[in-house]
C-alpha cells in the first residue's frame, strides 16, 4: 500500500479525537475511556508534540493510522503505532515500522536505539516487530493491568542502530547467569 506521513499539528485536534475515539484499541491502557476535552488537554500539554515528541499521520486514501514519537531527546525513544482496524493485517504495520525507525536513525544522529513494549498477547505487534527487525530485550510478568481486570505480561524489543546499520539482527545474550 502506498502511504505518506504527515506531521501532526495541533490545529487537527479534533480530527485526532475522532481517530482515537472512533475506535477501540484494547492493547493501550487508558484510551478506551478517552474523551475529546483529555485528548484537548493532552494535545495543549504537548503530549503529541513538543521538543521530545512527535506524531505523524499514516495517509493512505485517508488516515489510516497514527505514530506517535517520544523521549526524543533520550539516546532510546520510544514509539506508540495504532493503524485503523480495516487497514490492519495488509502488511502495512511492518512497513511503518520500518519508516519511523529509518526517520529515527537518520533524524537523531544521538540515538542509539529505538524500543518499544506491548502487552503479551498482542501478536500482531510482537510479529511487526520481529519482523521489523527488533528482538525481544525484555519480559515483565504481572506487569500490564487490562481494562478486563486481568493483569497481562508485558514484553520489551528493540533495536540498536549497529544493527539497524548492518542489516543485521543481534539477540541479547540470555545465557549470562552466573554459576
Ligand atoms: C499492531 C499493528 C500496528 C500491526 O499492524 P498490521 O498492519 O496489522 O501488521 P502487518 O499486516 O504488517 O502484519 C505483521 C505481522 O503480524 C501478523 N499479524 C497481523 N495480525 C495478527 C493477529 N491478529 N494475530 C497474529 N498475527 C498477526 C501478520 O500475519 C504479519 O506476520 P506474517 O507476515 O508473518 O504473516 C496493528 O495491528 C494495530 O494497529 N493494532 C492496534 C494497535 C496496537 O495494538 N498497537 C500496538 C500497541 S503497542
Amino acid at each position: 500500500m502506498r502511504v505518506e506521513y504527515r506531521r501532526f499539528v495541533p490545529v487537527e485536534t479534533d480530527l485526532l479525537a475522532e481517530f482515537l475515539m472512533g475506535e477501540d484499541w484494547p492493547y493501550f491502557s487508558g484510551e478506551g475511556v478517552a474523551d475529546a476535552g483529555r485528548i484537548r488537554e493532552q494535545v495543549a500539554a504537548g503530549y503529541y508534540d513538543s521538543d521530545r515528541t512527535r506524531t505523524f499521520w499514516i495517509v493512505a486514501e485517508t488516515e489510516v493510522g497514527l505514530i506517535r514519537l517520544f523521549d526524543l531527546g533520550d539516546d532510546t525513544p520510544l514509539f506508540e503505532l495504532r493503524i485503523r482496524a480495516a487497514y490492519r493485517g495488509a502488511g502495512l504495520g511492518t512497513q511503518v515500522l520500518r519508516w519511523l525507525t529509518r526517520y529515527l536513525f537518520t533524524e537523531f544522529p544521538h540515538i542509539r536505539r529505538v524500543e518499544g513494549t506491548t502487552r503479551q498477547d498482542n501478536l500482531a505487534m510482537r510479529r511487526t516487530f520481529t519482523k521489523g527487525g527488533y528482538v525481544k530485550e525484555a519480559h515483565w510478568r504481572q506487569a500490564w493491568p487490562g481494562r478486563d481486570g486481568t493483569v497481562y505480561d508485558a514484553v520489551g524489543y528493540g533495536i540498536l542502530r549497529s544493527d539497524w546499520e548492518a542489516g543485521t539482527v543481534t539477540p541479547p545474550d540470555w545465557d549470562d547467569e552466573p554459576s
